[in-house]
């Protein structure tokens, strides 16, 4: 069994990991890695934006990890350093202090290692829905022609079939965003930072757009960062939630869901889904100056 293993896996890890046999099982393989080493990690970053007169701390020094394959989200107020939180992840912020770790390797200030949609969708008008959605590949080099041929199938997919060669304006707010993702996912990278994507979606929209966002986590266990305002999406979407708080930006708490996978919406009315969020909503109340909910009523 051991020669057995050793021919198999070509790292030292994989071995150790397999005395019950989940060598078959990648999603328990990359638990065994995750158990060692978290993907991305940022070890006491912080930011100060000086200007002349003013030294502003928008984030005061944070830790935080992310296991790989793992959907991790941030949530807190407008303003308490989430954008700045992936400005830096992505290496387009120098922190004031601290480090980037991607992989065990030192990333700070390193760009290209990361997926990032910003909180605008930031399609180019003048291309078509297809030729957006190969933008990724294309800057990383990968020739058109192959860059469309492998995007193509993609946007049948997951929902745009039929609008591959309309221009963005004909688009809906909910088929932008999926436009947009599908982009950031073709980039070939580990790590997708999702800044706010249907903060601006109406409800129902929203809602299926999180459906179909699980369905993508699940096709390219990717590992996933994300950010939102929404409790509810968070606690339906996410492994672990970082609550945040402002003045200066910092976290406040690490939530584990340990809902089982894949979820329903169903799962929104269940007794273990509202006390979480409950939990978090009364963190966020608290960290605002407000009482918490039960106590407020
Ligand atoms: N380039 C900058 N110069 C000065 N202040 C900034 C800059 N970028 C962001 N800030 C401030 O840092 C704080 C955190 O901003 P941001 O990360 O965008 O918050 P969030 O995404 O949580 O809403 C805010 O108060 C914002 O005004
Ligand atoms: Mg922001």
């Amino acid at each position: 069994m051991d020669h057995e293993l050793r021919k198999r896996g070509t790292s030292g890890l994989e071995v150790a990991c397999d005395p019950f046999g989940l060598m078959a099982r990648p999603s328990a393989i990359m638990e065994c890695h995750m158990n060692v080493q978290p993907q991305l990690v940022l070890e006491h970053v912080s930011m100060v934006f000086r200007s002349e007169d003013l030294n502003f701390t928008a984030l005061a020094p944070i830790d935080f990890e992310v296991p790989a394959g793992k959907f991790v989200s941030l949530i807190g107020p407008s303003g308490c350093g989430k954008s700045t939180i992936f400005n830096i992840t992505a290496g387009l912020q120098p922190p004031t202090t601290g480090r980037v770790m991607i992989d065990g390797e030192d990333a700070t200030g390193t760009i290209g290692q990361v997926g990032y949609m910003l909180q605008k969708d930031l399609l180019l008008p003048w291309r078509t829905v297809l030729d957006n959605v190969a933008l990724g590949m294309e800057i990383r080099g990968v020739p058109m022609a192959e860059a469309r041929e492998r995007a193509l199938p993609l946007l049948q997919r997951y929902g745009l079939g039929g609008f591959e060669k309309r221009y963005p304006s004909a688009l809906s707010g909910g088929m932008r965003q999926r436009a947009a993702l599908l982009r950031t996912l073709l980039i070939d990278v580990d790590v997708i930072l999702l800044d706010e994507p249907f903060g601006a979606l109406d409800a129902q929209t929203k809602s299926q757009m999180q459906e179909w966002l699980l369905q993508l986590f699940r096709d390219f266990g990717r590992t996933v960062i994300f950010v939102t305002h929404d409790v509810e999406e968070a606690i339906f979407l996410s492994d672990d939630i970082y609550v945040m708080a402002s003045r200066p930006g910092r976290i406040i708490d690490k939530m584990s869901i340990d809902l089982p996978r894949p979820r329903e919406r169903s799962v929104v009315s269940s007794p273990r889904f509202v006390a979480m969020k409950q939990y978090c909503l009364d963190l966020l109340r608290t960290a605002a100056g407000q009482p918490p909910q039960a106590a407020a009523a």
